[in-house]
């Protein structure tokens, strides 16, 4: 691994063997205390953050190296060429961490950057959202064996993430959204691609998606960078995409209920489903952190 832009980079085994670390750094952080001393990293922002921002920041300083946090706004990569910018970051830093609104950015950024880029959210994915609810996922059934997980919302960048990480570690996942928010077509040509169709389907109706599911997933209706589409999108989406008791009537007993947040309370998902036994989001937020010390310590080896 020497850039992470998206899940399909990455093998099931790299994967796998990325979860094991997140597990033993979450288990033993004293271990990895002093493991990426004198190094540092760029976290480059095109957009807001709180989990991704905090928790690459934190993790870093808690394996002994520094994080720069970079508002783009506030630097010259608004005046001047990406590519001679990220040539100049890349003098100073040992790896770049950016949120872009346009995932090409981030291709222009890996190929002109003498060091590791990550991709910390774009238009098209979010793989280290996705990485660390995999390991979520793996604590709380114990492994990925006769699990079924069910997206229900907007085809967006973090369910084309789920379907990746899915389709990567063999894990039947069941997609719900309006006709016209569907995962990209080119994500559905990669599925079949790999031959991996069977694993993946697509249905207009959530209660169709989450009846066989163990676990439910979902996220805003209206992604940053949206927001003037916010009256159209919630048209189409509510009532019948909520994430509701209701609707839950139609699943097994008790899914677990995830979320990347932020949440919109009361729109794609309602208080008491987001605050119930069964929702495990703060638990996702919390691995986060493991799962990013265990990429910087991949990525950061000598
Ligand atoms: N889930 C997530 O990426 O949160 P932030 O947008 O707050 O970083
Ligand atoms: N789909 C959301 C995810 C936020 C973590 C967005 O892109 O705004």
């Amino acid at each position: 691994m020497i850039d992470l832009l998206t899940i399909k980079d990455l093998t099931d085994e790299e994967i796998l063997d990325l979860l094991d670390l997140a597990d033993d750094v979450k288990k033993s952080p004293n271990k990895y205390c002093s493991k990426l001393n004198g190094k540092s990293i760029a976290l480059l922002f095109q957009k807001t953050s709180t989990r991704t921002r905090i928790s690459f920041e934190s993790g870093m300083y808690q394996l002994g190296g520094n994080a720069l946090y970079i508002d783009w706004r506030t630097t010259n990569l608004h005046l001047g060429s990406l590519k001679d910018e990220i040539k100049s970051i890349s003098c100073y830093v040992d790896l770049i961490m950016a949120r872009v609104n346009e995932h090409k950015t981030l291709e222009v950024m890996r190929d002109a950057s003498n060091v590791p880029v990550v991709n910390g959210l774009s238009d098209m994915c979010h793989p280290c959202q996705i990485l660390s609810d995999l390991m979520t996922i793996r604590e709380k059934f114990g492994s990925f064996e006769n699990i079924k997980v069910s997206w229900v919302g907007d085809g967006n960048n973090v369910c084309s993430s789920l379907i990746i990480g899915c389709v990567k570690l063999n894990i039947p996942i069941l997609v719900a959204t309006p006709e016209k928010y569907r995962p990209h077509q080119e994500l559905i040509d990669w599925v079949e691609k790999e031959k991996k169709s069977k694993l993946v389907h697509i249905y207009n109706d959530p209660k169709e998606a989450i009846k066989e599911a163990n676990v439910v997933y979902t996220d805003t209706f209206v992604s940053m960078g949206q927001e003037e589409e916010t009256e159209k999108r919630l048209k189409i989406f509510l009532p019948k995409f909520q994430i509701n008791k209701e609707l839950l009537n139609y699943a097994i007993k008790n899914p677990l209920i995830m979320h990347c947040l932020p949440a919109h309370r009361g729109i794609e998902i309602t208080d008491d489903v987001l605050d119930s036994n069964n929702s495990i989001v703060f638990q996702q937020a919390e691995n986060r952190i493991h799962l990013q010390k265990a990429l910087l310590l991949k990525l950061l080896k000598k």
